[in-house]
């Protein structure tokens, strides 16, 4: 298998990653900002398949129509230029100050309705550049004082923004779909919708279930504390994986946006697993931060190392999968039989009660997954076979 990344593996990079300038809350900018016309051209030639963008990214908040449509010019010609694509846009509803309680939640109703319009009209941006999916992370929906805001009505005007949103897409005649980014705090003490689970079920009490998904981030569930893996099976489960943010981060701690597989390498490679056994079909955006130590050299490298070590995880689960050990090992342990249903049809829970199990010796059985564990993780290190 080849670790030269092409536009098939459909990997796609925000504006905003390769384009952090390394500002953080001790220290100055370390790199110069970057045209999104050079990220553009940099990327496809290292095989991306496409960039996604916030519309501050592409567009200086508070620029003049005339300036608006020059930037948008130009980054449509690059995009045709070198065959990019746009698979996803968001809104940055979070670094100007109007937003420091929030968007869509603040308690001030005229900045939820100027964060409507400026969501809105990025969208019309979006589907101009051929995009489908819509993210919203809500960064500042949040507080740092539960005194300050009521989390349960705040709830409702998050649902009322979505549902006014979706009505837009709707009357535009849009096919768009929203993908929300769970995150449980930073910048905001606590934010609102903070993990995969809270996040789907809050999609189910909206006008339009089915116009909106989750966009999971592998940092922002290990913030958490939470098992990605299983953040990613359930989102499956639901249907409801309609975008993924692809990071690395060393437990709970800042938001690190590490590169792929810098962090938990273990869950890396069992999430991996996890979307090609799965077929996943949507882009697969890396949203990382090149660390702060790096100059411009060092950022394309970490960007080229996001997409090699999922192609190096890619090839390794499937190594991992298509070994007669590991699969003798899987069958030996009976984790096959996970997929027989408990009832048999025909079946009620009157035919539970009559059944009998060897309560002692199911009790004593061992299952064997510690030797699945290590196959794993010497596949991880590229250990096929070794006596
Ligand atoms: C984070 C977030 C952001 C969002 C992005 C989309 O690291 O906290 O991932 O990067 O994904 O800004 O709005
Ligand atoms: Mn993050
Ligand atoms: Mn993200």
């Amino acid at each position: 298998m080849s670790l030269t990344p092409t536009r098939e593996d459909k990997f796609t990079f925000g504006l905003w990653t390769v384009g952090w300038q390394a500002r953080d809350p001790f220290g100055d900018a370390t790199r110069a900002p970057l045209d999104p016309v050079r990220t553009v051209q940099e990327l496809a030639s290292r095989g991306a398949y496409g960039v996604t963008f916030h519309d501050d990214d592409l567009i200086p908040f508070g620029s003049n129509e005339a300036d608006r449509e020059a930037h948008i010019v130009r980054f449509k010609k690059a995009l045709s230029d070198t065959g990019m694509k746009i698979p996803m846009a968001t809104t940055n509803l979070f670094s100007h100050p109007i937003f420091k309680d929030g968007a869509l939640t603040s308690n001030d109703r005229d900045i939820r309705r100027f964060a409507l319009m400026k969501v809105m009209r990025n969208i019309d941006l979006a589907v101009e550049l051929g995009a489908e999916i819509y993210v919203a992370w809500g960064g500042r929906e949040g507080a740092e004082s539960d005194g300050a805001k009521d989390a349960y009505v705040a709830l409702e005007r998050y649902r009322e923004g979505f549902n006014i949103l979706s009505q837009f897409v709707i009357d535009r005649g849009y096919s768009i779909k929203f993908a929300i980014e769970p995150k449980p705090n930073e910048p905001r003490g606590d934010i609102f919708l903070p993990t995969i689970g809270h996040a789907i079920a809050f999609i189910n009490s909206l006008e339009h279930p089915e116009m909106v998904g989750v966009n999971p981030e592998v940092g922002h569930e290990q913030m958490a504390g939470l098992n990605f893996v299983h953040g990613i099976s359930q989102a499956l489960f639901h249907n409801k994986l309609f975008h993924i943010d692809l990071n690395g981060q060393h437990g709970p701690k800042f938001d690190q946006d590490l590169v792929f597989g810098h962090g938990d390498l273990k869950s890396a490679f069992f999430l991996v697993d996890l979307l090609e056994r799965y077929n996943y079909q949507g882009p697969k955006h890396f949203d990382y931060k090149p660390a702060r130590t790096e100059n411009d050299k060092g950022v394309w490298e970490s960007a080229t190392a996001n997409m090699r070590t999922y192609l190096l995880l890619k090839e390794r689960a499937l190594a991992f999968r298509n070994d007669p050990r590991v699969k003798a090992a899987m069958v030996d342990s009976h984790i096959d039989q996970l997929e027989i249903p408990t009832l048999s049809s025909g079946e009620s829970w009157k035919d539970i009660e009559l059944d009998s199990i060897d309560v002692e010796a199911a009790g004593e059985r061992g299952y064997g997954y510690e030797k699945i564990d290590q196959l794993a993780i010497e596949h991880l290190m590229g250990v096929q076979e070794k006596e």
